[in-house]
């Protein structure tokens, strides 16, 4: 299984739109996928959800959530949970729910993180708590990826999260806010690359914990053009995504300036437009935007914006495939559907 953060110091900039529907479109192509809420918002989990699903978490007193898995290694009485919940959202995808009580977490997290260095064992497992959840329950699931929704800050529940991702996605939106996010973004994945290297390499003997790689190998961009600003004229927008390509390569990849503008720059991994109101309508059928159907209210015009959402998702999830799997062919049979 490989595992994937989205990640971007930036909020609102759509992060957990994208995992969702990325989450549907890999299934839609064959993959067996985790969607892992690691926002203490929870707000991946309440797109998941139907109302059902919802009533039934509050009703149960969020069992069976994320934070459910980790108390009983954070509240001192053993280690994460041997099994933990996973959620069938239909074929193929599982979720492991967030749970606001999540961010309560954060204290023990950024305690326990500099005693790694000293080979101390409640910190190697409170560290990588998250990392050896998803892997549970991938294996559960035998999933063939993990996706992992984080929230839009440098905590230590981020960085728990980072550390237990092979690759990392980063979401921007045309602003200026979103682009000064990178440079905080790029910097502090490496220097939790680097120091997660550091701790793996003291883990002590006998601990019988298996340590993620904490590779958080940066895959790319994705341009999330809806923006929060959406009453600025369009030519603004312009502006903003010109900038990404070298402030993307100064910030993250450090592998020189390209000259390519965004649509031809190699670590764009899609342009995402503004769906409009397919995005409420999407959220009201409790299913993708490019799932949605004449019954669902996509009718007319909104037919052909569901193909064209369609056919950029299966564009992006493909350039994403293709960079894990370098290069292995897409399933065939993955089309837009007709309606
Ligand atoms: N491509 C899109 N088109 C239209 N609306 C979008 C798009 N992406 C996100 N949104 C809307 O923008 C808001 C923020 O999105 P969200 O995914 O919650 O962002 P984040 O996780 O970065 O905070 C939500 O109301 C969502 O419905
Ligand atoms: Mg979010």
């Amino acid at each position: 299984m490989t595992t994937v953060a989205f990640f971007n110091n930036r909020g609102r900039v759509g992060t957990t739109s994208l995992v969702y529907h990325l989450a549907w479109m890999l299934r839609e192509l064959g993959r067996r996928v985790i969607a892992a809420d690691l926002d203490p918002q929870a707000n991946l989990t309440g797109m998941f959800l139907d109302e059902t699903g919802l009533e039934r978490l509050w009703r149960d007193g969020n069992r069976g959530t994320i934070d459910e898995g980790v108390a009983p290694l954070f509240e001192g009485a053993g280690d994460i949970v041997e099994s933990p919940q996973v959620e069938e959202i239909g074929e193929r995808i599982g979720l492991l729910m967030g749970d606001l009580a999540l961010s309560r977490r954060e204290d023990e997290l950024s305690t326990q993180w500099p005693k790694c260095l000293d080979g101390d064992r409640r910190a190697f497992r409170v560290t990588t708590a998250f990392a050896r959840l998803v892997a549970r329950a991938g294996r559960r699931f035998d999933a063939d990826l993990a996706l992992l929704d984080v929230g839009p800050n440098l905590g230590a529940i981020n960085r728990a999260a980072l550390v237990a991702s092979d690759c990392v996605v980063i979401p921007l939106a045309p602003d200026l806010f979103s682009l000064q996010g990178l440079r905080n973004v790029g910097p502090t994945l490496r220097d939790w690359r680097r120091a997660w290297k550091e701790r793996a390499g003291r883990k002590p003997q006998g601990l019988d914990i298996e340590l993620p790689t904490g590779d958080m190998k940066p895959l790319g961009y994705v341009i999330m053009r809806h923006s929060i600003r959406l009453s600025r004229p369009v030519q603004t927008y312009g502006r903003w995504i010109d900038r990404m390509p070298s402030e993307y390569a100064e910030a993250v990849t450090q592998d020189g300036l390209p000259s390519a503008p965004a649509e031809q720059d190699p670590n764009c991994l899609a342009h995402l437009k503004d769906y409009r109101s397919l995005m409420p309508m999407a959220q009201e059928a409790n299913r993708p935007m490019f799932l949605l159907r004449p019954a669902h209210g996509a009718i007319g015009a909104h037919q052909q914006a569901v193909l064209e959402c369609y056919t950029d998702f299966r564009n992006l999830a493909g350039e994403l495939l293709g960079r894990l799997d370098s290069g292995r062919a897409l399933p065939p049979g993955a089309r837009p559907p007709s309606l």
